[in-house]
């Protein structure tokens, strides 16, 4: 029995550092910042393509609307040329507990398997690039380690590349914080967090935290670091608050607790320094050395809250 023709790719997910937090174009998912991220060992998408009668999408052998996949794919025909309906079969392993983007992993991996199956010949950078159009965040999952995603100003300049960055023991401890309160999705909330007063001052302080946070990893200083993917974690936050189309907040009471806790852990002596993104959960920046020490910490204070720890990962492979 001859086997389907497919392609499988595996992409990891990413968290961002300096945050992509509002749209200059909707339909381009153009960003109105660059981005940086951090690559995640611990938290893949596999995904397989292979022809079929019409195109759908099956995630963890459930089978899901595909209306967005089926709505990315239409995307690629136009762009890259037709191509025939695809069955998506993934493999998600981005526990969603966990709040961690599975759309980054997700439209990255799914993007790398339709061009291999396709035979386009595509540089990482122009995988990036139409990924950008599933998602935002999956820009910058192509790369291992370090990404930027450079806004650019139109579908052709907007896309993420490799960030070197020497050397840098960095951990980050991941709290699964299980979400309560009602979702808003990211497009939703980039939208309203769009209408903040604060919004424009935000962009600005965004591009300097972006050089301030690439001479600090440069110089491998976790600390500083941490210091600025913290506050620009909670600005974009802040924004969600000062929203004034409908303010909204993704926190819960266990996300203030445990951000009260990075704090108690700070004075200790401890580097740690909190990221959140669209969803209730906290992730700790630390060293590869002190992140059990943490993990230890918090799982003793929050019997009901399972910590992960999280390393630097690779970039986009074939199977
Ligand atoms: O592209 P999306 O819809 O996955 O948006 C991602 C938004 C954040 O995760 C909150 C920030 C980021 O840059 O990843």
């Amino acid at each position: 029995m001859s086997e389907t023709k497919g392609q499988t790719a595996i992409a990891h997910t990413n968290i961002a550092f300096i945050k992509y937090w509002g749209k200059a174009d909707p339909i381009l998912n153009l960003p109105t910042t660059s981005s940086l991220s951090l690559t995640l060992n611990e938290y893949y998408t596999k995904t397989r393509v292979e022809e079929a009668d019409e195109d759908s999408l099956m995630i963890n052998e459930l089978k899901q609307d595909s209306k967005r996949v089926h709505e990315f794919l239409n995307v690629l025909r136009e762009e890259m040329g037709d191509f025939p309906p695809l069955r998506v079969i993934s493999e998600n392993k981005v526990p969603l507990s966990a709040g961690l983007a599975s759309s980054a992993s997700s439209f990255a991996a799914l993007t790398a398997a339709v061009a291999k199956h396709n035979n386009w010949d595509l540089s990482l950078e122009e995988l990036s690039c139409l990924a950008r159009r599933g998602s935002g965040s999956a820009t910058r999952s192509f790369f291992p380690d370090f990404a930027i995603w450079d806004k650019g100003h139109d579908d052709k300049s907007s896309f993420a590349h490799h960030y070197d960055v020497p050397n840098l023991p960095i951990a980050l401890v991941v709290c699964k914080i299980s979400g309560t309160i009602k979702k808003v999705s990211s497009s939703d909330g980039m939208r309203r967090a769009q209408t903040s007063p604060n919004y424009d001052a935000w962009v600005k302080e965004s591009a300097k935290q972006l050089e301030d946070m690439k001479v600090a990893l440069q110089n491998a200083d976790l600390e500083r670091v941490g210091q600025i993917a913290e506050a620009n974690a909670l600005a974009m936050h802040g924004l969600n608050l000062t929203a004034t189309d409908r303010r909204f907040t993704y926190f819960n009471q266990n996300t203030m607790k445990v951000m009260e806790e990075v704090k108690v852990l700070r004075a200790k002596g401890y580097i740690a320094y909190a990221t959140m993104d669209a969803g209730p959960n906290v992730k700790i920046i630390t060293s590869l050395e002190q992140a059990e020490d943490i993990k230890a910490y918090l799982t003793e204070r929050f019997r009901k809250i399972q910590f992960d720890i999280a390393t630097p990962g690779p970039g986009i492979s074939y199977e």
